[in-house]
């Protein structure tokens, strides 16, 4: 789809959901003056302070700083504005803007708009965290893998409509790859994205679709990545083809993507690298800690030759993936998480991170594995189901992504399915990522007995509500991942009692 043709179907949209006059302004074809037509969000939610997100629309042309009043009321009329300031769009970061709105009230929603040259964004809604010491329930999605080239985003229309107060957004946000005829949708550009113009673009492209726009509207959203943000399969800073000046790319994809996330200004890169893992504390009800598994592991094992990157091996014919050395969150990030889950005072603990943690064998004899997730790094592995294990880290769940596919998996402790079950996991399918083949996955299930439930041909997104003593979950799957009026329904459901470890049906 060209620019234009975004521009008139957002316009369209806008007008057909009877929209404020302002989001028709924004859209207004040939607009000499900066815009909002990548739309706003937020993020960070703290119990007194959250992030407000926006671009300036790139075709604007604005100057090189420019002047963008935010407000936050407590009120969708604005009634009742109860934070407002100026920050500076500059163009040096793509002029965006990130405001940490401080001195707010727990759990509360408010709703937030930016106004530049005259114009006036659409209005976001978002919440705070509660309070420390709540225990009150908490509705909240995951979700992640939405190739554009691939799908419609129907999943995110459908996920704001559930109004959840948090979303967990679980990478892969962007895919890197040059447009590839016969595709839903077409990527803009002529190659791959590598400079920092075009990765900018690209989430321009992505962030120009109003299903997308509205689920960050909706409610705050935290953030982490995967690898096509940057480059399919890279680990640290090697690319899967070995490209000398990685680095450097990898450093304006980082920049890009932290110009189009409602993070915190104080996260803003300052060289190569971005801290991206994070903790966020819902009263004493759950802590969500947030994983980096790209930017500090060892390279894969085993790649397929004369190249890096992800490959599927014999574990006997791959000696390399049983070095106990070999980490997938550096060591520092490691510790990190140790230390947050020893901190104890909440009832759950949620891992969300980019992949999937239990073991997956693609043979009966339980020997052949994909090396670019978790059973790549059987050590790594072992250390974080060890943490997972220690007496006091309550109610410990894994959240991911990156496979397309919905999992649901009991983790068994060291990974050995005849050792007790210490943790659940909940893999969530892609928004609109093409899987692979079901028949294959069916095939491979029974092999592997500590999955409850595998479904890659479906795609969606997972529902959560979490109260003290259960946690559901409502596995989402569309009609059609390719059909912009896709519907959606409930696969699957699963609960998670406080104190036993594992899913259950219903
Ligand atoms: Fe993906």
């Amino acid at each position: 789809m060209t620019a234009d043709l975004n521009r008139r179907h957002l316009l369209a949209a806008a007008l057909a959901a009877g929209a404020a006059p302002s989001l028709v302004a924004c859209a207004n074809l040939g607009s000499p003056e900066p815009c909002f037509t990548l739309g706003v969000a937020s993020g960070t939610p703290r119990p007194d302070s959250i992030v407000l997100w926006t671009r300036l629309s790139p075709e604007a042309h604005p100057a090189r700083v420019v002047e963008v009043r935010w407000e936050l009321a407590t009120d969708e009329s604005f009634r009742h504005v109860v934070r407002s300031g100026v920050d500076h769009a500059e163009a040096d970061w793509g002029h965006s803007v990130h405001v940490q709105v401080g001195g707010l009230e727990p759990a509360r929603w408010y709703w937030y708009r930016f106004t530049a040259l005259g114009q006036v964004s659409p209005v976001g809604r978002t919440r705070t965290a509660p309070a420390a010491g709540s225990l009150d329930p908490v509705a909240f999605a995951i979700a992640s893998c939405q190739r554009w080239d691939h799908g419609h985003y129907a999943a995110w229309r459908h996920l704001a409509d559930e109004s959840p107060d948090l979303v967990l957004f679980l990478g892969d946000y962007i895919y890197e790859y040059a447009p590839v005829p016969g595709g839903v949708r077409l990527h803009q550009g002529l190659t791959d994205t590598r400079t920092l113009a075009q990765y900018r673009a690209r989430y321009a492209q992505y962030k120009g679709d109003p299903d997308l726009q509205r689920a960050h509207a909706s409610a705050p959203w935290i953030v982490t990545w995967d690898d096509h943000e940057v480059q399919n399969d890279y680990a640290a800073d090697q690319g899967p083809f070995f490209a000398p000046a990685f680095l450097e790319r990898r450093a304006r994809a980082y920049q890009a993507w932290w110009e189009h996330m409602p993070l915190p200004p104080s996260t803003r890169p300052t060289g190569p690298g971005l801290q991206v893992f994070d903790r966020c504390d819902w009263g004493a009800l759950a802590r969500f800690h947030v994983l980096d598994n790209r930017q500090y592991r060892d390279p894969q094992a085993c790649p397929p030759p004369g190249r890096g990157g992800g490959n599927t091996v014999d574990v006997a014919r791959c000696p390399d993936l049983a070095r106990p050395e070999r980490t997938y969150l550096g060591a520092t990030q490691e510790r990190w998480l140790g230390e947050g889950l020893a901190r104890g005072g909440v009832r759950w603990n949620f891992i969300a991170q980019q992949t999937l943690v239990a073991p997956f064998t693609w043979r009966p004899d339980g020997n052949r594995v994909w090396t670019d997730g978790w059973s790549g790094y059987p050590g790594a592995r072992a250390r974080l189901l060890g943490q997972l294990a220690r007496p006091g880290v309550e109610n410990p769940v894994v959240l991911g992504g990156d496979t397309h596919t919905h999992y649901v998996c009991d983790l068994h402790q060291r990974g050995d399915p005849t050792a007790p079950v210490i943790a659940t996991e909940f893999c969530g399918t892609s928004i609109s990522s093409r899987g692979r083949s079901q028949a294959q996955l069916d095939a491979a299930l029974p092999w592997n007995p500590h999955v409850h439930y595998g479904r890659r041909d479906e795609r969606g997104y997972v529902a959560f509500r979490l109260a003290p003593g259960r946690l559901d979950a409502r596995l989402r799957a569309l009609s059609d991942g390719a059909d912009p009026a896709a519907t959606v329904r409930t696969a699957a459901t699963f609960h998670v009692e406080s104190g036993r470890a594992g899913a259950q049906r219903g």
